[in-house]
């Protein structure tokens, strides 16, 4: 009799042991049959009294293992659904929209090289390129700057070999056009150009330049300035007017400095134009004939125009950015700042 009594208690400890759940239903479910008032594990208590004496010692063993182990059945599955609860809110929940992947900027000095070629592209310059590292002939010579003639100080230049050297200016490209082409031409030279300059907020020893050409018959400075008189339009606002003022280039003669009255004041006097209501953007002029010569084209048949401008200079003045040095360190913080710029 005692026997039997005990194998039910023991297969009692197996079920317990052996309970599973997978939802808090089934887990009241465990506690009501084995922890709550009316409890399964009670009748067996009774069953003490059917025990052989030499044996109520081990039953009454049996007993307590069985109560201790349901509370700490109940309390290992409890925690398993908990942590299984917790599992569930880690899963990622797939029907939330996709986060936008970060996208890139276009770099402000190329947004405004972009502009500027867009507007004389509409005029029918066309781009021209050429080499970075350039001869003494295309940067300086051809481009009428005697040997020891004082105006090669005017471009601080880093020297590689007596002949050769980083380009100064992208006027370089603009013989090697017209060494190839004949008139008429009309090409913009966009470009990164190299001067020996101490780096400060307002040099570099490099920058971007956007230089034109246009050579054909009877080209005249009527041409130039209503050539450039649109750009500044375009690049600036309708409202913009334009000044010039005469220079030197030993490329160009007759040459001027072109100022565009002040976009920010309107010309009224700002920190911008530094309250004289002009900003001077570009140099230009006639193409020195001796240029024209120099290149195999006719002088007495055909005249030319010129331009450069630094795209430094003009983004700056744009964006009004006060430091040209942010232009070539990458910092992301920088150039973040013109993601939602896109033309
Ligand atoms: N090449 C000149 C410079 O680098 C700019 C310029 C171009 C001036 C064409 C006049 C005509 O400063």
């Amino acid at each position: 009799m005692s026997q039997e009594i005990f194998d039910k208690a023991q297969g009692k400890l197996a079920e317990i042991n052996d309970y599973k759940v997978d939802n808090s239903e089934q887990l009241e479910q465990f506690r009501i049959a084995y922890l709550g008032s009316k409890n399964t594990l009670k009748p067996m208590f009774g069953e003490m009294r059917n025990i052989a004496n030499e044996r109520k010692k081990e039953y009454g063993q049996l007993m307590n293992t069985l109560k201790q182990t349901a509370q700490s059945r109940f309390d290992a599955l409890k925690d398993a659904l908990e942590n299984k609860a917790a599992e569930n809110v880690d899963v990622p929940d797939l029907s939330l929209p996709v986060n936008a992947d970060d996208l890139g900027s276009r770099h402000p000095i190329a947004l405004v090289r972009n502009q500027i070629i867009e507007i004389f592209n509409r005029l029918g310059f066309v781009i021209s390129e050429g080499p970075e590292i350039e001869d003494d002939w295309h940067n300086f010579t051809a481009l009428n700057f005697p040997p020891h003639h004082p105006a090669r100080d005017m471009q601080d230049t880093f020297f590689i070999t007596d002949d050769i050297s980083l380009r100064t200016h992208t006027s370089s490209v603009q013989v090697r056009v017209m060494e190839h082409e004949k008139p008429p031409i009309r090409t913009i030279s966009p470009g990164r150009v190299y001067r020996n300059e101490t780096i400060s907020a307002r040099a570099h020893c490099q920058f971007h330049q956007v230089e034109g050409l246009y050579v054909d018959e009877n080209v005249s400075f009527a041409d130039l300035k209503q050539t450039l008189y649109y750009f500044a339009q375009e690049m600036f606002g309708a409202n913009t007017r334009i000044q010039f003022r005469p220079s030197y280039f030993p490329f160009t003669e007759i040459s001027a400095e072109m100022d565009i009255s002040c976009f920010v004041c309107g010309g009224d006097g700002c920190s911008i134009c530094k309250h004289t209501g002009w900003v001077e953007i570009l140099g230009c002029g006639m193409v020195d004939p001796n240029v024209l010569e120099n290149c195999g084209i006719d002088s007495e048949k055909y005249t030319g125009f010129a331009f450069g401008m630094g795209v430094e200079r003009i983004a700056m003045l744009k964006y009004r950015i006060s430091d040209i040095r942010p232009f070539f360190e990458n910092d992301i913080r920088f150039l973040k700042q013109f993601a939602s710029v896109t033309d």
